[in-house]
């Protein structure tokens, strides 16, 4: 029980593939209470309505680009639990680019624009509206979700690999403000390619996928394995980690060569 007595809103929840679904069970099995929350056209197309009974926690929808829909959230979120909340989760990313296939030498701006926002800047407008109502407890975690291609070219990644380094950037520059403010600890997980409709929607997914496997000592890292870590960084075990991209990979991320590759 890690987090019993704790209180969290989970955001990308679409189906029980998506990594915030392992982490909305494992929270709850941990003894959180939780609010789902997720884009309304994903409420009508997802399932999340069966992760909502199976840990009894009301969804409010919200699209995580507009303000007034994330300040609609969060009130309604202080109004179930009555007060502020111990956790949230980032667990957001949309590529229109990369979902119409178009390469990074032919970006459209649009789109690209829409890619930041969806995949990056929501994480700044949801710390922003906690912030200013003041709705995240002292020792609190936000945690978001990367990809090394923030550091590293993998060139199918396309311009989520911007987002992702702007989503780490954000994690590192309000993890200040919200430390000074109210104690409150911000980090991304880098994790491995995962199969769920974000990932599998990445141009050759498999082939990375299984490079990967092969690259990484431990193998690629699972969505239940990622599930496990973020709920020790919402646990009061992790309460001085802050500011950090924290690489869940299995050790993908420390590798130069793997004599895999080598065998003839
Ligand atoms: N799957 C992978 O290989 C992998 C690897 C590293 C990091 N990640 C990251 O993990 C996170 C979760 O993705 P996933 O792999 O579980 O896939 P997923 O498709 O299950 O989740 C993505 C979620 O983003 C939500 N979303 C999109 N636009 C939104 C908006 N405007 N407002 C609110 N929500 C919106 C979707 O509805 C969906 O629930 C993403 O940030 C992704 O980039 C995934």
């Amino acid at each position: 029980m890690l987090l019993a007595g704790k209180k969290g809103i989970i955001f990308g929840a679409l189906d029980n593939n998506s990594i915030a679904w392992k982490i909305a069970e494992r929270a709850h099995q941990e003894g959180a209470s939780i609010v789902l929350s997720n884009a309304p056209v994903a409420l009508r197309m997802g399932t999340i309505n069966q992760l909502a009974e199976k840990c009894n926690a009301p969804v409010i929808g919200a699209d995580a680009t507009n303000m007034e829909d994330l300040e609609n959230l969060v009130r309604k979120a202080m109004e179930h639990f009555g007060g502020g909340f111990d956790f949230v989760l980032h667990s957001i990313g949309m590529s229109p680019n990369v979902r119409k296939k178009r390469d990074y030498t032919n970006l459209n701006y649009a789109y690209l624009t829409q890619t930041l926002d969806i995949s990056a800047i929501s994480l700044h407008k949801i710390l922003q509206t906690c912030y200013q109502l003041d709705a995240i407890n002292e020792w609190g975690s936000v945690v978001g979700l990367s990809y090394i291609a923030a550091q590293r070219t993998f060139p199918g990644y396309g311009d989520m690999a911007d987002a992702k380094a702007a989503l780490e950037s954000i994690a590192r520059s309000f993890g200040y403000h919200y430390g000074i403010k109210n104690k409150v600890r911000v980090n991304t997980i880098s994790q491995s390619p995962t199969a769920t409709t974000a990932g599998t929607g990445i141009k050759g997914f498999d082939d990375f996928f299984d490079y990967a496997q092969k690259m990484s000592p431990l193998g690629n890292a699972s969505a239940d394995a990622c599930a496990d870590y973020c709920i020790s960084l919402f646990s009061d075990l992790t309460r001085m980690v802050t500011m950090h991209n924290l690489f869940h990979d299995g050790g993908f991320s420390n590798m130069g060569l793997s004599p895999l590759f080598l065998d003839k």
